[in-house]
């Protein structure tokens, strides 16, 4: 495997810059059952060819995650659909054609070639066209799904950076077969939406940059609220979180009595308290969204104890952000 940036390091190799060379043999250790981390528009991914039983297996161990969570397929092109899904509902059609390449999963009933461990043994899988450029050459060149969970430790905030990659999982892959590639940080921040296409109008299971209303508006038809019986590992009350204790403030009315020493994360308008230590100042939610995880794991390096956020109000990628700061915030809790 070549490399531009090799660290040097006893784990994994860093590749900072995605020649075409560089993505080839990427594709190509993919073929070989090797896993490659990569960047998409969301978080990084972990990646591993989606009919490879043993490959896919190797990214559970390196998760730390339960066998029967489910993986999303990424495809590079709307033609491979078909591939994966069957049955699929024009509504879901309508939100390929609009969203992908995108933030977007569909939840769709399963084809023979998406196998149970794929699936968790469920009848549904997920598929995703991500929006980035190393994301599409290297699906294009490897010309299959691509299983890809993100970069994290089961539990843990998900990677938007490289090196944050190699921080969470560089230790369990094998330097002489795993590679990273190196994308710089991901554009959007937050996961994907994921929406259920089983039923006849569209669920939305984890909120994303693809919101509600940008459904609604495509489909013509009314968003399902109500809680579905799928498994969604990001459906689970703790995730997403750091090793610090987040709590959350009110934005109407943030009452910080801060102790000296914690983190705090607002957006650009809202003042730091005395003594506490800045990690993030967002002047919009689109950048709260791509900055939140980077901020999060700068409050783990610094080994803060505690971190207080005043989340966003609104909605749009807002709705996504207090979605992922209430997990985070599970543990540690909420002063609202
Ligand atoms: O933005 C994203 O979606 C990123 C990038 C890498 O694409 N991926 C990601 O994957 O967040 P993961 O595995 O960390 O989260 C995907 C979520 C999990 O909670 C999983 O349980 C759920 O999608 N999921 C996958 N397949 C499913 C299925 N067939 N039915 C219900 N939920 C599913
Ligand atoms: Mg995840």
């Amino acid at each position: 495997m070549s490399s531009k940036s090799s660290e040097g390091a006893k784990h994994s190799i860093l590749l900072s810059n995605c020649t075409a060379d560089v993505i080839s043999n990427a594709a190509a250790s993919l073929h070989f059952g090797a896993l490659v981390a990569f960047p998409t528009e969301t978080v990084y991914g972990l990646g591993a060819d989606a009919t490879n039983e043993s490959a896919v297996a190797h990214i559970y161990r390196v998760k730390g995650r339960p066998a029967d969570h489910p993986l999303i397929v990424h495809i590079g092109q709307l033609s491979q659909l078909d591939q994966w899904a069957i049955d699929i509902p024009d509504y879901a059609i309508a939100l390929a054609r609009d969203f992908w390449p995108g933030p977007m999963t569909l939840i769709l009933k399963r084809s023979e070639k998406a196998k149970d461990f794929i699936t968790g043994g469920q009848d549904s899988v997920g598929i995703r066209i991500p929006a980035n450029p190393i994301a599409l050459a290297l699906l294009r060149e490897f010309a299959g799904g691509i299983a890809a969970p993100s970069a994290n430790r089961f539990g843990a905030i998900s990677p938007t950076t490289a090196q944050a990659v190699k921080e969470e999982i560089g230790e369990f892959l094998d330097v002489h077969r795993d590679v990273i590639l190196d994308g710089g940080p991901s554009l959007v921040g937050v996961e994907s939406t994921i929406i259920e296409c089983l039923e006849d109008s569209p669920r939305i299971l984890r909120p994303g940059a693809i919101t509600a209303e940008m459904i609604e508006k495509t489909t013509g038809l009314k968003i399902e609220s109500s809680k579905s019986q799928t498994r969604a590992s990001g459906l689970l009350d703790a995730h997403y979180a750091p090793k610090a204790k987040v709590f959350l403030l009110d934005p109407i009315n943030p009452v910080v009595a801060c102790i000296a020493g914690v983190g705090f994360i607002a957006a650009a308008n809202h003042p730091t308290p005395d003594g506490a230590i800045r990690l993030a100042a967002p002047i919009s939610d689109d950048e709260y969204a791509s900055g939140l995880y980077e901020a999060l794991r700068e409050g783990d390096r610094k080994n803060l104890p505690a971190i207080y956020v005043i989340p966003p109000a609104g909605d749009g990628v807002a709705i996504a952000i207090r979605d992922r700061l209430q997990r985070a915030a599970f543990e540690g809790g909420s002063l609202r």
